[in-house]
């Protein structure tokens, strides 16, 4: 039976992380995979997961099963740093969350429970998006529309023509929109624009679907939860997916949550039972170490301060490589690369064609997904300026 299997082609992120780890050219420069390196090219424990780590391993005592819902510091915590802790979701009792393996879990969750809600949902998907949004909601049966988000010939968010396109939204669709941080383009919404897409939701009758992934790695842990905040106030319902694996550096611990935003504590309850009953279907329980490390550092003033300090300082240090390589790539292609200072969090693209992008690859070992999205968390100071001339030669 197996033998009549097709093979799949490789996945367009980690297939091409796979094959620039086994590039041994000395000059490789890999901007594939979304995860933050240090300028030693290495992805730090963060210290104050590695004290709550220590705190961890001297006192633990079972690894017996977590409860369905998760590590309960962390489920308590999760709500208050995407939301706010003085959120009137959250005085109101109006939230329900359940620890996920990871933000793909969370996600995951969210749209188990929207299909159950209901099935005919259609979730309408920024174009572009994360690659892997449209099978992993897709898997569940929910069916997609488009909107428009990006303009690759400026550079930047086209506002105009995602509000023409989801006009054609209405009641019981889903929206998924990036909290922050947009993957792949990097170009968010402000604070104005998100008004106009809360007051359409609302208006139309639809849910937000936020994927934040990335918080705290715009610009700040308060300002990158603009969004989700103010639909969260503002918004009957909200679906949130969150994840730790870049804020807080537990990629491998596949910690994340789903987050719902209800009318009533009531509905909120019975949210959460679909959600147990979803990820008793998929996993039972979820994994333990990565959310009681960051239920530890949320919980802990001191593991806190110690966290957000190092958070802050990964932030600066990307924007500060986004402003070398804007500067240098300016300068090496004759070319105004400005919009990567601009845009935020991890990614950016750089508006290479995919030929381009595999010559770069075949000739200098500079390693870019085929859309030409980069990792800017993969450089090092020392690799800016190798990676301009590089770009600049097959700009030529
Ligand atoms: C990425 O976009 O590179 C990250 O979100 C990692 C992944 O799972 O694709």
């Amino acid at each position: 039976m197996l033998a009549t299997l097709s093979r799949l082609p490789k996945d367009s992120i980690l297939g091409l992380a796979a094959l620039a780890r086994a590039d041994e050219r000395s000059n490789k420069i890999d901007l594939t995979v979304g995860v933050y390196m240090d300028d030693n090219g290495l992805c730090p424990v963060m210290r104050a997961v590695q004290e709550a780590q220590q705190q961890l391993v001297q006192a633990e005592v079972s690894k017996a099963y977590l409860p369905p819902q998760g590590d309960p510091t962390f489920v308590a915590e999760m709500p208050k740093l995407v939301l706010g802790a003085g959120h009137r979701a959250l005085v109101e009792t109006r939230t329900a969350t359940i620890q996920t393996p990871g933000g793909c879990g969370a996600l995951r969750i969210a749209s188990e429970v929207l299909a159950v809600a209901n099935p005919s949902a259609k979730v309408w998907l920024p174009n572009p998006t994360w690659p892997v949004h449209e099978p992993l909601l897709g898997s569940v049966g929910l069916k997609f529309a488009r909107y428009d988000y990006y303009d690759y010939a400026t550079h930047s968010l086209n506002f105009e023509r995602m509000m023409q396109d989801l006009q054609g939204v209405k009641a019981g669709d889903a929206v998924l929109l990036h909290g922050c941080c947009h993957n792949p383009c990097g170009a968010d919404l402000n604070a104005e624009q998100w008004q106009i897409v809360a007051d359409l939701l609302l208006e139309r009758g639809a849910i937000p679907l936020i994927d934040i992934a990335y918080q705290g790695l715009g610009d700040d842990l308060e300002h990158d939860a603009l969004g989700v905040r103010m639909l969260a106030s503002q918004l009957p319902e909200v679906l949130i997916a969150a994840s730790c694996s870049k804020n807080l550096g537990l990629y491998r611990e596949r910690t994340g949550a789903t987050i719902f935003v209800t009318q009533s504590a009531e509905h909120a309850e019975t949210a959460l039972s679909q959600a147990l009953g979803a990820a008793r279907r998929l996993y039972s329980m979820p994994p333990a170490h990565g959310a009681i490390l960051a239920g530890k550092v949320l919980a802990d003033a001191h593991l806190n301060a110690m966290w957000q300090q190092e958070l802050q300082s990964m932030t600066q240090r990307i924007q500060g490589l986004r402003n070398q390589l804007s500067v240098a790539l300016t300068a090496a292609t004759d070319c105004d690369f400005s919009f990567v200072a601009q845009e935020k969090g991890m990614f950016s693209f750089l508006g290479l064609t995919p030929a381009q992008v595999l010559q770069l690859r075949e000739e200098q070992a500079v390693y870019m997904l085929d859309s030409s999205r980069i990792n800017v968390a993969g450089l090092k100071d020392a690799t800016v300026e190798p990676l301009a001339q590089a770009i600049a030669g097959v700009l030529r």
